[in-house]
Order: C-alpha cells, then sequence, then structure tokens
C-alpha cells in the first residue's frame, strides 16, 4: 500500500483532466498538521503558474475532475491552492485488512527493477577496520536490503584496497619474517601491530625501504612469486573483515569483493583512452586531467592525477576504470557510493570525467553518497581511551559486553546464557542503529550511553517496543492466523496508527530515493510512539470479542511492521527481553 502514489496519480490526472500539463507533477506529502488533514497535494500552484490561470480557480476544477470518494471522505482546497485530503476511517480499515493478510504487509515489488551497483564498506586491506568503516558498512547494507525488498537486482562492490605502494612494505616485512622462520599467519592475526612493525623497518632500515620499492614493483608487474605472497596477505586480511562482517549482521561476503587491484589490467587502456580524446596533460612528468568545472575563483584548477611520475597508477585511474566497469559490464542503471564526505571532490571528478570521456552514458546515474565523521565527546574523530584509532571488532565486543551488564542488572534470574545473547542483539544492535538513525551526512558522537539507552530513538527502546507488542498478542492466547474480524478504525488513536502503519511503504521509498536509512529510523520510532498512546488508549486485551479481534490486529501488524523495518535495517528482534 502507498497511499502517496496513489493519490499522487488521482490528483494528478485530474489536474491534466483540467488542463495542466501532462508533467505536472501533484507534488503529494504526508500533511504536517491534523488540521490539513492526512496528505496534501501542494502541485496546484506550479502548475497554474505554468498555465497562466488563477491557482484557486484551478484547484476547483481539479476538485470537479477528482473523485476520490472511495478513500477520503472529505477533499478541501486551502489557502492559495493546496487541497487538503482526508481519508475514510472505512477505507483505512480495509487497507490494514489487505496489509495484514500479505508476508510483504501489501508492500509490492516495483514494476520496472533496476539494477543498482552499491559500492560499499570498503576498507583497506592494509590495516584492520576501524570505526570510520562503520558507517559506510551499515548505511551501505541498509540500503542493500532495502533496495532487494523492493525487487532491484542489487550488485554489492566491495571496493577494497589491496593494491598501491604500502604492500611492497609489507610483503618485505612478510619475506623478513618468512626468512626468520617466523609463523606469518601468527604475526598477521593482530593487522595493526604487523602494520606498525613494517612500517618501523621501513622508516629505519635503509635496504629494508629499498627491498620494499623494488617488490612493488614485482608486484603490479605480476612477479608469480610476489603474488603469492601478496595473496596470502590478501586472504588473511579479508578474513578478519569478514569475521565483522558476520558480528555485524552484513550482508557482504567473499563473492562481492571487487578490489582495486582488479582494474589493474585496465589502468593502462583508461589513460590511453583519456590521451586520445585529448583530455590528458603532462604536469611535472604526472600525467593529469584539468577540467575547468573544478576551478576556483581565481581561475586555479585542481587536477585528476592519473598517472604518476615514473609510472605508477593512483585511486582516481582505478575509480575511472571502476565506472567503466559498472556501466558496460554490469549495466547499471544507478551506481551508489558511500563513501566519506572527505572524498567528495574526488567524486565530484571522477564522475564528471567519465560523463566527458564516455565511461558513463547518460543512462547511469553516478551517486556518492557522503556520510560524516564519527566523533568522540571532546569533539574530535572518535578514538579508543588510550588515543589509538578505534578498531571495529573491539568496539562491537565492548558493545555486546556492555548491554549484557545492562540486561544482567534489569533481570538478574536470568539464565545467564540468554542474558548473553540477548547482551548481544542489543549491543549490536545499538552500534548499528546509533549511526543509522542520523542522517548520514552530519558527522555524530559516539556515545554509550545514548546508544544504549531504553528512551528516545534508540535501539533498545525500539527493540523493547518490538517485544512488548510480541508480548501482548502472545498474552492474548488467541490463535492469531485465525483472526478474520474486520479491522474497524474509530478512535483518533486507533486512526494514527492506522494511518502510520499504512505508510510503511512510503519510509521504504525515501530510504531508496535518498540512500538514508535514517527515514526509516524515524518511521519506525514513531510507529512504536504511536502504538504505546494507542495501547494506553484503547484496551486491547479486556475488549469485547470484535472490538478486540480488530485491535489485536492492528498489534499484531504493528510487530509485524517493526520486525520487517528492523530487518530492513539489518538489525536482529527479540521476542523477550
Ligand atoms: N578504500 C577506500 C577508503 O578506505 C574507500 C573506497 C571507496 N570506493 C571507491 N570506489 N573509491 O578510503
Amino acid at each position: 500500500m502507498n497511499i502517496q502514489t496513489l493519490l499522487n496519480q488521482r490528483i494528478q490526472a485530474a489536474m491534466v483532466a483540467s488542463g495542466a500539463a501532462d508533467d505536472a507533477p501533484a507534488l503529494v506529502r504526508q500533511s504536517a498538521k491534523v488540521q490539513f488533514g492526512d496528505y496534501q497535494a501542494n502541485g496546484i500552484m506550479g502548475a497554474a503558474k505554468k498555465i497562466g490561470t488563477n491557482p484557486r480557480e484551478f484547484a476547483t476544477k481539479v476538485l470537479e475532475q477528482l473523485d476520490l470518494s472511495d478513500v477520503a471522505d472529505k477533499v478541501e482546497i486551502a489557502g492559495p491552492g493546496f487541497i487538503n485530503i482526508f481519508l475514510k476511517n472505512e477505507w483505512l480499515g480495509s487497507a490494514l485488512a489487505d496489509l495484514r493478510h500479505s508476508e510483504r504487509l501489501d508492500v509490492a515489488t516495483v514494476e520496472a527493477p533496476q539494477t543498482v551497483v552499491v559500492d560499499y564498506s570498503a576498507p583497506n586491506l592494509a590495516k584492520e577496520m576501524h570505526v570510520g568503516h562503520l558507517r559506510s558498512t551499515v548505511i551501505g547494507d541498509a540500503v542493500v536490503r532495502t533496495l532487494e525488498f523492493m525487487g532491484h537486482n542489487v550488485v554489492r562492490q566491495n571496493h577494497v584496497g589491496d593494491w598501491g605502494t604500502q604492500f611492497g612494505m609489507l610483503l618485505a616485512y612478510m619475506e623478513r619474517l618468512r626468512a626468520e622462520n617466523s609463523e606469518i599467519s601468527m604475526a598477521l592475526s593482530d593487522l595493526e601491530s604487523f602494520y606498525r612493525e613494517a612500517k618501523k623497518c621501513f622508516d629505519d632500515d635503509e635496504a629494508f625501504a629499498a627491498r620494499a620499492r623494488e617488490l612493488v614493483v614485482e608486484l603490479q608487474s605480476g612477479d608469480e612469486q610476489c603474488m603469492a605472497l601478496w595473496q596470502e596477505f590478501i586472504n588473511i586480511s579479508l578474513e578478519h573483515c569478514e569475521e565483522t562482517y558476520r558480528m555485524l549482521g552484513v550482508s557482504l561476503e567473499r563473492k562481492d569483493v571487487m578490489p582495486e587491484s582488479a582494474y589493474n589490467s585496465d589502468l593502462q587502456n583508461v589513460i590511453n583512452d583519456l590521451e586520445a580524446q585529448g583530455l590528458i596533460k603532462e604536469d611535472q612528468g604526472a600525467k593529469c586531467v584539468f577540467l575547468e568545472e573544478f576551478a576556483n575563483k581565481e581561475g586555479d584548477i585542481t587536477p585528476i592525477i592519473v598517472q604518476k611520475t615514473g609510472g605508477g597508477f593512483l585511486y582516481a585511474t582505478t575509480d575511472l576504470a571502476a565506472v567503466r566497469y559498472r556501466q558496460k559490464v554490469l549495466n547499471a542503471d544507478r551506481a551508489l557510493y558511500f563513501v566519506d564526505a572527505r572524498q567528495s571532490l574526488h567524486f565530484q571528478q571522477i564522475f564528471t570525467l567519465s560523463r566527458k570521456a564516455g565511461f558513463a552514458q547518460p543512462s547511469i546515474s553516478l551517486e556518492h553518497m557522503p556520510f560524516g565523521t564519527v566523533m568522540g565527546s571532546d569533539g574530535k574523530p572518535f578514538k579508543t581511551r588510550s588515543g589509538g584509532v578505534a578498531k571495529l571488532s573491539a568496539l562491537l565486543e565492548e558493545a555486546q559486553e556492555r548491554a549484557f551488564q545492562l540486561v544482567a542488572s534489569k533481570n538478574p534470574d536470568m539464565p545467564e546464557e540468554e542474558q548473553r545473547n540477548i547482551g548481544r542483539v542489543v549491543g549490536i544492535a545499538s552500534v548499528k542503529y546509533a549511526d543509522l538513525s542520523k542522517n548520514r551526512t552530519s558527522d555524530y558522537v559516539f556515545n554509550w550511553d545514548n546508544m544504549l539507552s531504553f528512551e528516545g530513538n534508540t535501539a533498545p527502546y525500539l527493540l523493547y517496543a518490538y517485544s512488548r507488542v510480541a508480548s501482548i498478542v502472545r498474552r492474548s492466547e488467541m490463535d492469531v492466523s485465525a483472526l478474520n474480524a474486520p479491522i474497524t478504525v474509530v478512535e483518533d488513536q486507533e486512526r494514527a496508527l492506522a494511518v502510520k502503519l499504512c505508510q510503511f511503504e512510503e519510509a521504504i521509498q525515501q530510504v531508496i530515493n535518498d540512500g538514508m536509512p535514517h527515514f526509516m529510523c524515524a518511521y519506525l520510532y514513531e510507529l512504536a510512539g504511536i502504538f504505546m498512546s494507542f495501547y494506553e488508549a484503547c484496551p486491547i486485551l479486556n475488549a469485547e470479542d470484535a472490538l478486540k479481534e480488530s485491535r489485536l490486529q492492528l498489534a499484531l501488524s504493528t510487530a509485524a511492521t517493526l520486525k520487517q523495518g528492523l530487518e530492513l535495517l539489518g538489525i536482529e528482534t527479540l521476542e523477550r527481553m
């Protein structure tokens, strides 16, 4: 059920029949205030202006053409030409019956599925995943789940950094360990310190540094032994990532890894193509592209460097090859990049150049989905207590432990195994939800107390709300699959809950359009709140037969919607907590 789409179609048709242009949008929105009805159409004024008529008169004409009598019991013109729509209670009741009897909560899959490439997570394999990778990973995954739910063809692309000069240093260090007969996989069990040790040798030992540089060249020219050593490193490093994905409940697998190195053999072609089109200029020995779009006020252009002096390729070169692959091979309609906002200029440049060079056709939509930084309470990027970069796996361990302590203190009589399981679910959900619930474009402060609080727009609040609704249904001791009484919408609180339940698909649509899961979080948080007010005002378990059945179905649909919504966010639910 998508009320917004339904109203948009009907009102737009009435507008066209009244003389508006064929593509004049009705701009139907959920109303912000009850006195404006449940929905309002804001497109009348714009359409009237275009055809040069008075908006209020035009609105009157549209109403004459518009028959919403099946869904609304009042449709009125307000202000300069808004149309306010008041939905009918009987119609809401029947819409809810459809929702209640559908596995998918009456959300239809899209008629025209798109192929959507989602570039997310993408850690650099030289180091362990840190808190900075959390955002790309969990936000990207929520959008992926939502797109798939709607029937789109999603291609996950984990564009991991597995190539580049630092690998020479790491390989040189592996070589040294091997010469000393030390166990390499042991040393790699902590990538962070492995990197640190290698870097120390690189900085302090000239011979080592020279060997490292040699190894980069060997690696990039495909030397077999060197590749084998590198592959060993990459495998172990990817296993670390996968462990974190499993802990987080993120849907990325090995088959989704499309690393930087995969584009290696195409990089020279990218340069050749750019050169053939006259797009390349040499600047101090490096090959660069200067695009006027990126000039500052003084006319200085920040170039895109595509090949270094000496022949090495760069991050940008790989991204150009990746755009071309996504266009040509994957045939994507959209490519979404969930990458730190600090890379905004990089992506603008890559996208602009890709269009210019014909790597991206007009049919593909290239979208950078930037996100802000995770901050500490000191207002600086989040660090551990000792001041190091916060390793993601350690952070997730801590979350589970903290949530376990919380559960244990609230339910001291629960068996420890169950406390641990609830702690695991709540801990992981809290970290993910804290990230998902904020508008991704802003920075946010990482704060244990806030994310583990049972009040406000948090995971514990929502998980608890879900388990409460589930327990109401359980306590009814009724065979819910047999509930068949009509759903009646009478009280204000019943009505508010009914409307909200019917808006699930609209929340999904927002997440998909803007790549912003916080819309779903806000929706679920409001839904849980509306349910609580409904439950206070409208007794369920003590109501009489038909009314009890009707209200119980509202509770069931609320539980199902909360569960499905959380699942789209990648968050597990608990029947009891
Ligand atoms: N590995 C990069 C980093 O950690 C992110 C890669 C994002 N994706 C891309 N196509 N550039 O900064």
